[in-house]
């Protein structure tokens, strides 16, 4: 499984990279406006800076809603870096840009996904990644993570290759059970990340291995 981390935080991006296991960045239209980026000029060099940074794909969102604009923003975005994957949401011009990005070579990223059918859709349009978003259906109070297990088994039975990327993951449990389920990517905010180390066993086996060291040697 892909590990990728999902802010437009430089600082974020880097403390994730240090630790080895990073594989790409996702960033939306928000975690961009929280950082302050805005005007095209910023944005663009904002996502040359992640691209800089990170050894892997950097999904840049398209903010227009219908097919012409959602083409001619996403071919201007892959312009900026061969590691920029267009992220598209899944809308019925979604679709068709999903198929007209797919058709010229260029990789996307289905987002706002919340549904089997909308996976379907978005794999049949032949997207690179698909993004069902669990923490906004358990917000609901339904369960993302069976989606993600629903939407894994759709796809071995049917042999589609669209990576599923589970995204709006809010805890290290949303991660570890995507894992389980047949997540190909988990797109995490750096603390969900970080919180895979925690374990009390390792805190007090760590302090108690350093206690006996030093008994031992002085
Ligand atoms: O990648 C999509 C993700 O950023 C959404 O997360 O926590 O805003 O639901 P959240």
């Amino acid at each position: 499984m892909k590990f990728f981390v999902d802010t437009a935080n430089l600082d974020q991006i880097t403390e994730a990279g240090e630790l080895g296991v990073l594989d790409g960045v996702t960033t939306n239209p928000s975690l961009m406006a929280k950082e302050g980026i805005s005007g095209e000029a910023n944005i663009r060099a904002h996502y040359k800076a992640i691209c800089d940074i990170v050894d892997g794909d950097v999904s840049a969102e398209v903010i227009s809603t219908d097919f012409e604009g959602m083409i001619r923003e996403g071919s201007s975005l892959v312009e900026i870096d061969d590691q920029i994957v267009v992220k598209v949401p899944m809308i019925k011009d979604g679709v068709k840009a999903l198929r007209w990005f797919t058709d010229n070579g260029i990789r996307t990223n289905c987002t706002l996904v919340f549904s089997a059918g909308q996976a379907i859709l978005a794999a049949k349009a032949g997207a690179t990644y698909l993004s069902p978003f669990i923490g906004r259906i358990d917000d609901i109070n339904w369960d993302g993570l069976e989606l993600i297990g629903q939407i894994a088994e759709i796809y071995a039975v049917q042999g589609f290759t669209t990576e599923i990327l589970a995204a709006s993951i809010r805890n290290p449990l949303h991660i570890v059970r995507a894992a389980e389920l047949g997540a190909d990517v988990c797109t995490c905010p750096l603390n969900s990340i970080l919180g895979l180390l925690n374990h009390p066993l390792t805190d007090i086996g760590l302090e108690k291995f350093l206690a006996d060291h030093k008994k031992a040697n002085g």
